[in-house]
């Protein structure tokens, strides 16, 4: 039997060096510092700000979240301060926390992703990049830029041109065909690590009043619902590339986070999971060494490589 006491949380993705595997994932954690009187900072292997764009955007029409069975569904719109704001006003505050701070870009064109990234290329505090690529191209008739593989490569090699700081993640969009294709054309474009997955596109109406029940026609789908079908992506992608992968989708309790860690993940973020229980990144932090002494193991790397051994 293992003991708590020699159990190591750390885990590397990429040249990033973190305390555990505990990520907070975009767009459910704020900024950051408004979890601050929940969650003690210094304890979560990282977190990733909500996502950041060339312009303040004001966001979609309420409502903007609904609940569905076993998860959410949400269309904010992208809302943020824009990333001279972040730079200005958010990052000072951030400074004073020991955890890596993962900023997360996104655009409606490859400038602007570029843009978003020289801006923060000046700052300082940040620990990575993280790119949302399930962004419509508006030069290409709105088609998102992460389902198909010429797109991913031509945004992650100008990305990577302006990132010349920082590793760069970028975070994969689920509904593609084959998402091996996908990850590999952002490796082989200089990615430095791929995070699976975004939310999956949906929609919930009330047929009384025929409306959305969302301000907008659809949103993203996220929770426990959607658990199964990252599960499955992440091992996929973990097989297509020799790049670290980051897992989400539906983290909820500590066996969701060793499951992602079996199939290949070296770090899981957790999402809507925040929504329900604010304190949840710290809480799984909490539980991780019990967990492994319980699958007895000691080390992140030796649950990485537990199902890979046995299934392939
Ligand atoms: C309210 C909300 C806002 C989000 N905003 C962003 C965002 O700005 N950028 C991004 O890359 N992902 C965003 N996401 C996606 C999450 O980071 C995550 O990929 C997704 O919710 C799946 O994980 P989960 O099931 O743990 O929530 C958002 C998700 C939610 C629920």
């Amino acid at each position: 039997m293992t003991t708590a006491a020699a159990i190591d949380l750390s885990t590397s993705v990429g040249s990033l060096r973190l305390r555990n595997p505990i990520i907070a994932a975009s767009g459910t954690f704020g900024y950051g510092a408004e979890f601050a009187h929940l969650v003690n900072l210094n304890a979560l292997g990282a977190f990733v700000v909500k996502g950041l764009s060339r312009e303040p955007i004001e966001g979609a029409p309420a409502p903007r979240v609904v609940e569905t069975a076993s998860g959410m569904l949400n269309a904010i719109g992208l809302q943020n301060v824009g990333v001279r704001a972040f730079v200005a006003e958010k990052l000072p505050v951030l400074r004073k926390y020991d955890t890596p701070v993962i900023a997360n870009v996104f655009g409606y064109a490859i400038e602007d992703y570029v843009e978003v990234i020289r801006i923060l290329e000046d700052a300082e505090g940040l620990a990575a990049y993280e790119l949302n690529i399930s962004c419509p191209n508006v030069k290409k008739g709105g088609m998102q830029f992460g389902c198909d593989p010429s797109m991913v490569s031509e945004v992650v090699a100008a990305a990577r041109r302006a990132a010349a700081k920082r590793p760069l993640w970028v975070k994969l969009t689920p509904l593609v065909t084959d998402i091996g294709l996908i990850a590999r054309s952002a490796a082989e474009a200089g990615a430095d690590a791929l995070t699976v997955a975004n939310t999956f596109p949906a929609m919930a109406i009330d047929y009384r009043t025929g409306k959305s029940r969302l301000g907008n026609p659809t949103g993203g789908l996220s929770g426990p619902a959607i658990k199964p079908i990252t599960l499955k992506l992440v091992w996929e992608v973990h097989k297509a590339v020799k790049i670290p992968v980051v897992g989400l989708g539906g983290v909820e309790r500590v066996d969701d986070v060793l499951d992602y860690l079996s199939v290949g993940a070296s770090a899981v973020q957790v999402g809507t999971a925040s929504f329900s229980d604010p304190t949840v990144t710290q809480r799984l932090v909490n539980g991780l060494e019990d967990a492994i002494s319980q699958a007895k193991a000691f080390t992140i790397k030796e649950i990485m490589t537990n199902f890979s051994a046995k299934i392939g």
